[in-house]
């Protein structure tokens, strides 16, 4: 028998059952909300990060990326797909784990699965947007796409901004029940719709959330009526976008981290002139956000580091005191830190 890890050696892993337990513990609700206020806090603190867009391996059939950030004390990185031809094959679209490190020693602090909080994350930075953004006392919200993201969706602009009705479509029928029956007691009139027109009609705010790595045209131009927010969500890498350029050229658009956006986002079919506002700015009163009834804002999300790092620091300050992690020793830590042989032969 090897002698057991030191103290060092193990760290604190959130698997997939336990962020389940997590989200619960807390409530889903309640979740979405401080994720929008920790994604809002790190944001305000843009100066704060070392920001790059993130590393993408492209492949025929998707991409894999690594989004890594730091703010000079916490270093955090998530390794997330994105494969569109997945859900025919049984796979996800979207599956993701993430790791916090100390940059003092560079030891890590905390391992998380992060499918489930991405999906958190990312309706948590739509909600954040959307209530700076949105016509003030928006109701309602048309969901054109009704996959895995959906429901976080919904619920986190529910919570957030107050939405009472969403309106559902997608163009596989199965994926608008399946929604509306994860959403049956969330206390949001959920109206199933046979098309995209008829989802956005009455809708203050409008998400797209669709996967297909291809330059898609999930809304046209004359589906978009003054002074409504758009939340575009699924144009999120190259050749990958949702929205005719003409809703681009009628919009106030805003953005996560511009140097990324303008390689994934809507706005990879404008030229580099095309004005935008990064959303810290409006976050922190540098820039106007909505400013008439009439202006159609968007936000063109791509997901971005500080999304992550932000999730993963909230995930991490749930876990004191809980049973919601396993400790694993996954740091390799000789009792003499130069003997790292030495305490391989232990095993011999
Ligand atoms: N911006 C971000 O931070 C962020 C985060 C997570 C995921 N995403 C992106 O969001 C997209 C959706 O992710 P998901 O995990 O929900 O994927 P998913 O595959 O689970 O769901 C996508 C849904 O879109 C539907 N769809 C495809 N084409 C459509 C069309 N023309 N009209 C209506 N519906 C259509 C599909 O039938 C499917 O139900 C992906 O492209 C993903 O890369 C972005």
């Amino acid at each position: 028998m090897p002698p057991a890890p030191s103290e060092l050696a193990y760290i604190p892993f959130v698997s997939v059952e336990n962020m389940m337990r997590l989200v619960h513990h807390v409530g889903i609700e309640t979740v979405l909300l401080e994720l929008t206020d920790a994604v809002e806090a790190d944001f305000r603190r843009w100066n704060a990060f070392e920001k790059t867009p993130r590393m993408a391996s492209h492949s025929r059939q998707g991409v894999i990326e690594l989004m890594p950030t730091s703010d000079g004390e916490i270093f955090g990185f998530k390794y997330v797909n994105g494969h569109p031809g997945n859900a025919a094959k049984g796979f996800q679209t979207v599956a993701a784990f993430g790791l916090l490190a100390r940059v003092d020693t560079g030891y890590p602090l905390v391992l998380t699965e992060m499918t489930l909080l991405t999906a958190l994350r990312t309706a948590a930075t739509s909600a954040m947007a959307a209530r700076h953004l949105a016509p003030p006392g928006a109701k309602v919200m048309a969901m054109i796409g009704n996959g895995a993201q959906a429901e976080f969706q919904a619920l986190a602009m529910k919570a957030v901004v107050g939405i009472e009705e969403v309106r559902l479509y997608d163009i596989d029928p199965r994926a608008t029940q399946k929604t509306a029956r994860n959403l049956g007691k969330s206390g949001l009139r959920v109206i199933a719709c046979a098309s995209s027109q008829e989802a956005v009609a009455g809708a203050q705010i409008i998400t797209t959330c669709t996967a297909d790595k291809a330059y898609a045209t999930i809304l046209t131009d004359n589906m978009v009526g003054a002074g409504v927010h758009i939340n575009a969500i699924g144009g999120d890498c190259p050749g990958k976008t949702e929205l005719h350029r003409d809703i681009l050229a009628r919009a106030s658009t805003f953005v996560e981290f511009e140097p990324q956006t303008r390689i994934e986002g809507e706005i990879q079919q404008m030229d580099a002139s095309y004005p935008v506002t990064e959303i810290w700015r409006v976050l922190t009163g540098d820039a106007e956000g909505r400013r008439d009834p009439r202006q159609i804002t968007l936000f063109d999300s791509v997901g971005f580091a500080i999304e992550d790092f932000a999730a993963l620091r909230y995930v991490y300050s749930k876990l004191q005191g809980t049973d919601f992690f396993q400790p694993i020793d996954m740091v390799a830590d000789p009792d003499d830190p130069r003997d790292l042989f030495g305490m391989l032969l232990r095993a011999a």
